[in-house]
């Protein structure tokens, strides 16, 4: 299946097949530089695989974890490719979840103003939200993309066999972000989460996951409105995040628990925490408010002294209010 993306300046590709990883070559010419970028968690096989079917391939393992989505793995690898003798004409591939597509679309981005790149996405998260849209960044120590750029993939290859070797934690936390498409903009989507197999049913509800964001980006790439629902979670989950150092929780784990508390409808909370308690995601996790407002009022969507936030009231509805960033503290 292929899924395009049309943007104001670029259009680009999603395929969605399994196998895919063994045929990059026939989406993408790989007869020039390839710098393959992932982490050492993720199966090695992966980058090999691609590797092969390039005239000049190299391979750059990073260690897996948050941690290694910083300045100076990011400085590494620019030496590295500036060693290489890598040009504007030459391509990154990146194979990992949203940690490495973030970090190596952040060194596409800067490196010689801009280089082609690909996303191969080999965790539910980055298949379903994080390697699509063209937001790339780095964190400054427990900031989150603190520092970044909105810069598109030349291509996004999905290949949901990598899946196989995904720990099922790290495969529910991907699931989150399709909880919040459905929440926000398909309800069947939802149902189908709620009722059906997210193994089973993993195909359709990326498919209607890539969908929902693929025609938000479309409309607002750069996140000047609409795209802001995208954000629906994601301001408690990204300080909850930062509050426990990137280590004890994951992203999908923390934006469950930030829509939780941006959503109105009792009934739809109720639904909520079933099925959060039905995939294994936690309902609450402890945390200090005051801890959790100073690391709100440092993110990077405030301004001095509002803040955007989304709220749900039900299903569908969706509000984007920009609030005195003092009124956050009503929900947490
Ligand atoms: N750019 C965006 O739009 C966007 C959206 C959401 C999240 N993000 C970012 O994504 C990151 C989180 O992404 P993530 O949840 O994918 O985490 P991750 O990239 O850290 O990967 C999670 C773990 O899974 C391992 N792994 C990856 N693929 C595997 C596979 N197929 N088999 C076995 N192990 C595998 C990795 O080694 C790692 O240990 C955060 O940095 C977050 O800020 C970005």
């Amino acid at each position: 299946m292929e899924i395009p993306v049309q943007l104001k300046q670029s259009t680009y590709s999603i395929i969605i097949e399994r196998g895919c990883l063994d045929r990059l070559h026939q989406y993408i010419s790989l007869q020039r530089k390839v710098y393959i970028i992932s982490d050492d968690g993720i199966p090695t096989t992966y980058a090999q695989q691609v590797k092969k079917q390039c005239k000049y391939g190299f391979i750059h393992i990073v260690p897996q974890g948050e941690k290694s989505k910083s300045l100076d793995v990011y400085q590494e690898i620019i030496q590295e490719l500036l060693k290489l003798r890598f040009s504007r004409k030459d391509l990154i591939v990146t194979i990992g979840g949203g940690m490495v597509s973030d970090l190596g679309g952040f060194v596409a981005a800067t490196y010689m103003r801009g280089i082609d790149f690909v996303n191969i996405p080999t965790t539910t998260l980055a298949q379903i939200d994080a390697s699509i849209g063209g937001k790339v960044a780095v964190n400054i120590g427990n900031l989150k993309n603190i520092i970044g750029a909105f810069y598109q993939p030349k291509l996004v290859c999905i290949d949901p066999d990598t899946l196989q070797t995904l720990p099922k934690r790290h495969y529910v936390n991907g699931i989150v972000e399709a909880i919040k498409a459905g929440l926000l903009c398909d309800p069947s989507l939802f149902k189908l989460i709620q009722h059906g197999d997210i193994f089973q049913d993993y195909e359709t509800i990326l498919q209607k996951a890539i969908l929902v964001k693929k025609n938000i980006v479309e409309k607002d790439e750069k996140e000047a409105g609409l795209r802001t629902i995208l954000n629906f979670g994601h301001t408690l989950g990204h300080a909850l995040e930062s509050c426990y150092e990137l280590q004890d929780v994951l992203h999908g784990e923390c934006v469950a628990i930030g829509m939780l508390a941006f959503t109105h409808d009792p009934i739809l909370k109720k639904q909520l925490c079933t099925l959060y308690e039905a995939l294994g995601l936690a309902t609450s996790l402890p945390y200090h408010i005051e801890d959790v407002y100073n690391k709100i009022v440092n993110d990077k969507k405030t301004d001095a002294e509002y803040i955007n936030i989304v709220e749900l009231s039900t299903i569908g509805i969706y509000e984007i209010k920009n609030i005195k960033i003092e009124a956050i503290k009503q929900y947490l």
